[in-house]
Formats: structure tokens, C-alpha cells, sequence
């Protein structure tokens, strides 16, 4: 084999048509409820995911294809007959899993194995057991909702392409859907962009021995087959190439740490980190509603100094390391009692799942133990507020003296980047060295170890007793990165360089292929 016909992508597609893009996710743009007349109505849906590309796709040529997660999304199917709809301008179609193998591809293998893997979360002694189980919510689940939605998205492309030469983009998202790749290149072939993204930290070969060796190589030799994976960090996408290098005997790196050469065709691994949306963000921290919020939370705070964390209810966010180093402040700093106030907006997540429910009381206990252990009859410590409230956020985040964000692992985490953009406080940010965000926001903020709950404690009241030029310094450095970066930059990055694959392996198929003529892809 030779470089000369080692191909980054073998995709053709006239480069003069507008692209069609499909993304792909679990969760999509929309859900749907029926209302009390019977009629369904639907709302735009959360997740960090969602709000990314749910503003891109209002503005682009985008099919959605998502799962129907609930009642009112199975009836919303049921009326429009496995058809394309167009719903406040996103196009959008629903695969529609059985409960039960939905069930298992979701509430066994994406959220409590394949999740806890990538966040290293476990508890290695006595978790995780790979049980007949997990084996049979393997095959009957994840791998079938996998091979759905690779069954669903081809036959949209092809009736959305009518068989023209129209480029064709498929974005499939995150750690729901590995096997898409593999499935969609079986029904497709090369004539497709395929371009993964990976919402949450990829850890190195070590942390992948938790999965036997037939669900992992099952996941890295998917991934192969698509043209290009996209990660937060440059480490997500170097532990990939290892992972590729290390468990899969037909990959090589070549000394790479960014492609994998896997049976002729090179798979770039590349970093594009996401950011927030930050038009959307301005226009709704403005919202009447999130300023009648924000009025009730500069009454709360009063004259205290706020210290701000927001989170999904989430073993990886690392909520109750957070607690203890603020009991370890407030035992510590005898000052900052009754002067500074902790808030912690926690929005419920995955409750199917036990992890999170036993993480969510032990949350409340730990709350409620420094609550009794300091608070008077004028001050209440922590407050904890469990719910799903974006306005309530955002109101919160403009009021921060210090925002917690200290994860044991996390892909990116938004809210360090939302919180820079609306803060009005000059307020400091305490980072973990373990969220994607510190890649970019690292040096403006205070960096902790998650682990380190001593080190947070000092973070904060490093934080809190910070001199105001500093701080001013700091908070306008990180407001500026992350309006630099958008998300729509990180969207179109993936879009242009997609293209520019597909437009240039279009040109040299068009070529006609004389002796000595290179036909790679980047010759
Ligand atoms: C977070 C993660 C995403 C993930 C999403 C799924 O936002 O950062 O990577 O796709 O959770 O959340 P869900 O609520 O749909 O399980």
C-alpha cells in the first residue's frame, strides 16, 4: 500500500449543488405533547447539544433525524407517516424505536456504561458488571437503534437527493449513535460525507478495557468508517487515534497524532470546539421574564457575594466535591460566613437511571448537613433549586461574584461559557482542568484539580477576595474569547471542511485518470 492511494474520503457529489446536511442526534430540536383539545404542540427541546444546533439548523438547509422520545413525538410520527416535516423551519423526521429496545439502548449501554466509560466514573472494584444483561440490551438495543437510525437516515437522503449528484453531509452526534457510520457506509456507500461528532471526553485505551472487546471494536471500527470525527479538545481526538492504534489490529497512525490509516482510507480525528449561541443568549437574557428573575435573585443575595454553580443532576459534574470544598471555605474562612451565598440550579437528568437518582439525594443531604451546621436565622447557606429553568440560569449567571464549574470529566461544559458572556459582576471563574472548556477559558480562569477539594475551597476564596482590577481583567478576557468563538463558527469549521473533502475528491473523479495521475484525496 502507498500513500498515493491512501484516500481521505472517496466521497463524489457535484460541489456546484447546495449541500444537503443531516444531522442526527437522540434527542432532537422539538418534542411533542398533546395539548387538553387533543392537538399536538411542540416545544424546543435543552441540552447543550440541542441548543447548538438548533439554532444553525433554523438558519440552513438541514434535515433533522431524531428519536421520538415520548407519547406526544410517537403520535407526532403516527401522523406524518415516517415523513420529512418542516417545523418552525427545521425539517424533521422521528425514528421510532420500540419502548423496549429504546429502553436499552438508552437506560443500559448509552447512559450508564457507555457515559460512565467516557467519564471514567466508575467504581472500579465493584462497577461496572457486564452482565447476559447488558449483553442482550447490547445487541437488541443499542446495536438495532443504531442500525434504525442508519436505516432511516438512508432513506431520507435518498429520497431528499432523488438520485442527483447533490453533496451529501451526515453529522451523526454524540455516543448514541457509534454505529451509524458503520451501517449508513453498508446502505450508502461512499457517496457521502460521513462526519461523527463526540459531545463527551474520549479517554485513552486504559479507561476502554471496561468494555469487552466486541462492543469496543464494534465502536472504533464504526467511527473508521466514516471521513472525519470531530472532538472538543486535540487530547479527545489524540486518545481516539490510540484507542484506534491500540485495540484495532488493522489501524495504523503512522506517527499521526491526529489521522488513522485504516484499510486504505485515512480517518482524521480533529478538534472543533463547540461554544454557545451567543445572539440567542443576549437576546433572551433581555427577555422581561429573565429580568423579573433576575430582580427576585438580587433580593435574595442582597449584599452577599454569590457563588454560582448550574448544572444537570450529573455524577460527572462532580456536585458534591463542590459542597464539601464550600464547607471546607466556610470552616476555614470564618469571614466569608454569612457574606457570601451558595446557589446551585441543578436541572433533573436521566432519573431512569439509579446513579442518578442515589447522586441526586445524596446531594440533598450534603446541602442540607452544611445548612444545618452553618446557617442562622438570617442565612441558609446553600440553596439548592432542582428544575428545568434556562430564564432562571441565565438570570443567576449575570449575578455571580464566583462560578463553580468543576467536573471530574466533562466534553466541553457551556455553562463556563454562558456565564462569561452574560456576567455583570466581573465575576471569577473556578475551573476544572478535567472540563474542554479549560482548553480555551484555562488561563483567564482559577483551575483547580476536581479531586482536589482543599484546592477548590482556596479557588474559591482566592476568587472572592480577588482585587477588582484583576478580576475586571480577567472576566473581560473570557467574555471576548467566547464571543470570538460562536457556535455557528464551530458548525460552519465542520461544514466547510466537509465540503472542501467532497468538492475536491469530486474534481479529481471528474478527472480522467491518466499513468501517473495521483488520485488521492490530498495529494
Ligand atoms: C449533555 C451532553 C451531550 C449529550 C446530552 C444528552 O448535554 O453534553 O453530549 O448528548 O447531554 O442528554 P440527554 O438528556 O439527552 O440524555
Amino acid at each position: 500500500m502507498t500513500t498515493a492511494n491512501l484516500q481521505e474520503s472517496d466521497t463524489t457529489g457535484d460541489p456546484t449543488e447546495s449541500p444537503l446536511i443531516v444531522i442526527a442526534s437522540n434527542r432532537g430540536p422539538y418534542s411533542f405533547s398533546v395539548n387538553k383539545d387533543g392537538a399536538l404542540e411542540s416545544k424546543r427541546g435543552s441540552g447543550g447539544l440541542v441548543t447548538a444546533l438548533g439554532a444553525l439548523a433554523e438558519k440552513h438547509d438541514v434535515l433533522w433525524i431524531a428519536a421520538a422520545l415520548g407519547k406526544g413525538d410517537r403520535k407526532w410520527v403516527e401522523q406524518h407517516e415516517d415523513t420529512v416535516q418542516e417545523v418552525e423551519g427545521i425539517k424533521l423526521r422521528l425514528v421510532r424505536p420500540t419502548a423496549r429496545r429504546y429502553d436499552q439502548y438508552y437506560n443500559e449501554i448509552a447512559n450508564p456504561l457507555l457515559w460512565f466509560i467516557q467519564h471514567q466514573l466508575w467504581d472500579i472494584p465493584r462497577t461496572p458488571s457486564i452482565t447476559r444483561e447488558t449483553w442482550q440490551a447490547w445487541r437488541n438495543g443499542y446495536v438495532a437503534v443504531n442500525k434504525l437510525f442508519a436505516e432511516v437516515i438512508a432513506d431520507t437522503v435518498r429520497t431528499a437527493t432523488g438520485g442527483s449528484n447533490r453533496p451529501v453531509i451526515i453529522f451523526p452526534q454524540d455516543y448514541h449513535l457509534y454505529l451509524v457510520p458503520r451501517y449508513l457506509r453498508e446502505m450508502l456507500g461512499r457517496s457521502v460525507q460521513i462526519q461523527p461528532f463526540v459531545h463527551i471526553p474520549w479517554p485513552g485505551p486504559d479507561a476502554w478495557r471496561v468494555l469487552p472487546a466486541e462492543m469496543r471494536n464494534a465502536i472504533l471500527t464504526s467511527l473508521l468508517q466514516s471521513d472525519r470525527v470531530g472532538f472538543h479538545t486535540t487530547k479527545d481526538a489524540f486518545n481516539f487515534v490510540q484507542c484506534c492504534r491500540f485495540y484495532v489490529p488493522a489501524a495504523h497512525s503512522r506517527g499521526s497524532r491526529d489521522t488513522i490509516y485504516f484499510h486504505e482510507r485515512r480517518v482524521k480525528a480533529h478538534a472543533y470546539p463547540i461554544s454557545v449561541d451567543t445572539e440567542q443568549i443576549e437576546t433572551l437574557v433581555e427577555e422581561p421574564y429573565t429580568r423579573m428573575l433576575k430582580d427576585q435573585q438580587i433580593t435574595f443575595i442582597g449584599d452577599r457575594k454569590l457563588i454560582l454553580r448550574v448544572d444537570r443532576i450529573e455524577p460527572s459534574k462532580n456536585i458534591l466535591r463542590g459542597l464539601e470544598a464550600y464547607r471546607a471555605l466556610l470552616e476555614r474562612y470564618k469571614e466569608h460566613i454569612g457574606k457570601v451565598q451558595m446557589l446551585a440550579l441543578l436541572v433533573p437528568s436521566r432519573m431512569e437511571v439509579d446513579e442518578y437518582q442515589d447522586y441526586l439525594q445524596a446531594i440533598m443531604a450534603q446541602a442540607g448537613m452544611i445548612n444545618a451546621e452553618f446557617s442562622d436565622e438570617y442565612w441558609e447557606p446553600v440553596r439548592v433549586l432542582v428544575g428545568e429553568n434556562y430564564h432562571r440560569a441565565l438570570a443567576a449567571m449575570q449575578l455571580y461574584d464566583v462560578l463553580l464549574v468543576n467536573p471530574i470529566a466533562d466534553g466541553m461544559n457551556l455553562v463556563a461559557k454562558e456565564g462569561a458572556l452574560v456576567n455583570e459582576r466581573n465575576g471569577v471563574l473556578v475551573l476544572s482542568e478535567y472540563a474542554g472548556a479549560f482548553y480555551e477559558l484555562g488561563e483567564k480562569a482559577l483551575t483547580v484539580s476536581p479531586f482536589d477539594v482543599h484546592g477548590t475551597a482556596e479557588a474559591i476564596h482566592h476568587a472572592l477576595k480577588m482585587q477588582p482590577d484583576e478580576r475586571r481583567r480577567r472576566a473581560e478576557a473570557l467574555r471576548q474569547q467566547v464571543k470570538n468563538a460562536d457556535v455557528k463558527r464551530w458548525f460552519y469549521d465542520q461544514v466547510d471542511d466537509a465540503l472542501r473533502a467532497s468538492s475536491s475528491q469530486a474534481k479529481k473523479d471528474s478527472t480522467p485518470v491518466t499513468p501517473g495521475t495521483n488520485t488521492s484525496a490530498e495529494s
